[in-house]
């Protein structure tokens, strides 16, 4: 028998402007031809440690709970948090206004958690102020979760004003917050704040590859994480991964995927480079740049403008435009990849996405290009 060959592969070249994977930085590419340790190899062990002080440094955390990564996408950190910390019938306050919170709400549910949810239309939050009276109506709750920035609508969540009021008032829950947009891209400070649990991933603001999930713990939800009862998926268990993480001697867990793990310290120690304040006012130049622009064309945007989203915006397909063809002109005929509504409940839009290498007044005008030359104005 002859088995079939497959061909070499050939993938076309891309300017990624939607919602995430960003274009990875031609340093973070070069890294991974370095010569690859295996994960039990002690040198490798040393790059955790510093992997580790750069996940602090990034997360602002410098200290204190746990900061790793997951060998996995953001998703899975997404469900892991409250695989290790909710048991069922605790209370969860699940606030969601976009594809992502209802996912993390859904989550929350799997576990059997009970589940107080708090919504708003596409393009809008919840107030932190019905967040508050929730958590006051509910106060044996033990998690409040919310996205910060919600990719697949572009509204931007005042995550600094509900930690403030959750640290100031009598409630022991925990910030349950998701930054897989934010982190890098704007300002995220977990112990400033009080994130408890917070996650993100490897592909959008730090320009990696996809597959990674950078996550903090604080200390009090670490020990949340010793009181939790029920079992934990071995995979995604925070006591297990330290003991490979932090611990030393180290103990096996899993073998890491050593080259994304090359990749993500590479963009960490760009973004560490480049000065966190400095990259989330590059994100926020790019990102109101081309809003500026694309309103001046005649388009509306679906997120409040209180609540726009630097990394993402969200472009309302006008009416008697077929979006998905636009989507698939901008690719096919100028090589940029857009994105277009997500899930049953999206409106019709584009989502573009300025993140990473991408964050800069050039990629926007290469969009804005794009967009001019395939829509009729
Ligand atoms: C806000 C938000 N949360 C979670 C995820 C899931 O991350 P991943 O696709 O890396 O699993 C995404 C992905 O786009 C996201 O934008």
């Amino acid at each position: 028998m002859t088995d079939a060959t497959i061909p070499a592969l050939v993938p076309g070249e891309r300017l990624l402007c939607g919602p995430g994977p960003s274009n990875v930085h031609p340093a973070v590419l070069e890294a991974m031809q370095l010569p690859m340790n295996g994960h039990l190899d002690p040198d490798f062990w040393d790059i955790l440690v510093d992997l580790v002080t750069g996940l602090r440094s990034l997360w602002r955390r410098p200290q204190g709970g746990l900061t790793i990564a997951l060998s996995s996408s953001g998703t899975s950190a997404m469900e892991a948090g409250f695989m290790n910390l909710v048991d069922p019938g605790d209370t969860v306050i699940s606030c969601h206004w976009g594809f992502f919170g209802s996912r993390l709400n859904e989550f929350a549910q799997r576990v059997g958690a009970n589940v107080i949810e708090l919504t708003a239309e596409l393009g809008q939050v919840v107030t932190v102020d019905r967040i508050m009276e929730a958590l006051a109506a509910h106060p044996d709750a033990k998690i409040v979760s919310v996205v910060h920035a919600e990719t697949s609508t572009g509204a931007d969540f005042p995550l600094a004003a509900l930690a403030e009021a959750m640290r100031s008032s009598d409630s022991e829950a925990l910030l349950y917050a998701d930054c897989v947009t934010s982190l890098g891209g704007q300002q995220v400070d977990a112990d400033a704040w009080g994130i408890d649990y917070g996650y993100s991933c490897s592909q959008k603001a730090l320009g990696c590859p996809p597959g990674i999930a950078p996550v903090t713990v604080s200390g009090r939800a670490v020990a949340a994480m010793q009181r939790h009862q029920s079992a934990v998926p071995y995979y995604y268990d925070f006591e297990e991964l330290s003991k490979y993480w932090i611990d030393r001697p180290i103990t096996y867990h899993h073998t890491m995927p050593i080259l994304q793990y090359y990749a993500l310290y590479t963009g960490i120690r760009l973004a560490l480079e480049e000065g966190l304040e400095a990259r989330w006012a590059r994100n926020a130049d790019a990102g109101r740049y081309f809003q500026d622009e694309i309103r001046s064309r005649g388009f509306e945007l679906l997120a409040d403008p209180d609540h726009q989203l630097v990394e993402l915006t969200a472009v309302k397909v006008p009416e008697g435009v077929d979006g998905k063809e636009i989507q698939g002109r901008m690719l096919r005929e100028h090589g940029i990849e857009v994105g277009g509504g997500l899930g049953p409940k999206a409106p019709p839009i584009w989502r573009v996405g300025l993140m990473g290498v991408n964050a800069t007044r050039e990629t926007a005008d290469r969009v804005l290009g794009a967009f001019d030359a395939v829509l009729p104005r």
